[in-house]
């Protein structure tokens, strides 16, 4: 909201609006126009996955902490990375990222304590209770370490199968028994009773098999106390998405925990744009979608190569995904309710089907 123009021409009341509003505007003065001040105006976080190699690259920090409000360790905080030895850690990459982020406002996603891929090779030649006992160590002391840091963790990260059988993935870690998970959730919730609790995993963006199979987990845990706050949705997306892709994430959020989508990128071509658009519109459709992250800043940070999956090309530069990305955060103006006047007429809701000009922030 601006002073209209006549008030403005008043002297005096002018002045008086023009100091109020400065100090009133300040903390949003870049509302609508980057991603994390216009995910905040929607009460989300915007973020990027990093490589803190990356830290030192000029572009990158400045797209990073111009655009995004959260973070996440690309690689830094997996087991092969924090615990290269049994029983020595190593937090160096992990504490730069934070550190940097304590710096710049942002907040922290943990990823991910407990997966199959990027194992220690240590970790992968033990079995039974040696490797049950192993990797829940692994959860207590990582997750003390990062213990008030951390908004949410991926505690456990592609558990389940693909393809229609809607069951867990064979691993290592499965075969110390189905109630692994539970274990992890529980030793993470002990080590660091400040983070939100995640189950993170791929290939669940509509109502399918195994995302049924991940609700059905959720479910049962729930029921049981099992603390776990929040499912992530990676997001890895090719050249079309679900037409179910909310539906799925509000089916989640009706069981009691808040969704997240955690590695978002997509397949360039045609729809890419109007993909990003649409996974955004949709965690905003559900309140209990807190945040989304992309996996990477520019197209050549991306783990997918070609396929230019990301908001900004190799120089920094705005695509035309960003574009769409930032105008669906900025439709239909803020979700925080102004402050109401006692007896004032109540405004209608802007129709769904035409959101009104200019009104982005
Ligand atoms: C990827 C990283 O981006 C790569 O740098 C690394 O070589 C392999 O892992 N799902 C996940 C992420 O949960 O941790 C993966 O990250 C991408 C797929």
């Amino acid at each position: 909201m601006r002073p209209t123009r006549a008030l403005l021409s008043t002297g005096l009341l002018a002045g008086v609006l023009a100091a109020g509003m400065a100090v009133a505007l300040a903390p949003t003065a870049s509302a609508g126009t980057t991603l994390r001040a216009s995910a905040a105006e929607k009460g989300r976080y915007f973020g990027a996955a990093v490589a803190t190699n990356k830290l030192s690259d000029n572009t990158y920090v400045t797209v990073l902490n111009r655009e995004f409000s959260s973070v996440v360790a690309e690689n830094e905080m997996k087991w092969d990375a924090t615990e290269p030895q049994q029983g020595r850690f190593n937090y160096t990459g992990g504490d730069r990222l934070v550190s940097h982020a304590r710096a710049n406002g942002m907040s922290v996603r943990g990823h991910a304590l407990l997966w199959h891929a990027q194992q220690p090779s240590w970790a992968q030649g033990l079995s039974g209770s040696a490797l049950r006992n192993a990797a829940i160590n692994h959860v207590t002391q990582v997750a003390t370490h990062f213990k008030g840091q951390i908004y949410a963790w991926d505690v456990v990260n592609e558990a389940f199968a693909d393809g229609g059988s809607g069951g867990r993935r064979d691993s290592n870690l499965q075969r110390t028994g189905n109630d692994w998970i539970e274990a992890a959730f529980r030793a993470a919730r002990a080590a660091d009773p400040g983070a939100k609790l995640c189950y993170n995993d791929y290939n669940t963006d509509g109502v399918n098999a195994k995302s049924t199979g991940i609700y059905n987990m959720v479910r049962d845990f729930k029921s049981r106390g099992v603390p776990i706050d929040c499912v992530g949705f990676q997001s890895h997306l090719g050249t079309t998405i679900p037409g179910d892709y909310q539906a799925n994430l509000q089916r989640f959020a009706d069981l009691g925990v808040d969704v997240q989508i955690t590695e978002l990128d997509v397949m360039t071509g045609g729809n890419q744009a109007n993909i990003f658009g649409t996974v955004t519109r949709s965690c905003l459709a559900v309140s209990r979608c807190t945040g989304i992250t992309v996996w990477g800043v520019r197209d050549c940070d991306s783990w997918r190569g070609s396929d230019n999956a990301l908001l900004f090309d190799c120089s920094g530069n705005k695509k035309a995904a960003y574009t769409s990305v930032l105008n669906a955060l900025n439709a239909g103006g803020s979700n925080t309710p102004p402050p109401t006047t006692p007896g004032s007429p109540t405004t209608p809701p802007p129709s769904p089907t035409t959101p009104p000009p200019g009104t982005g922030g």
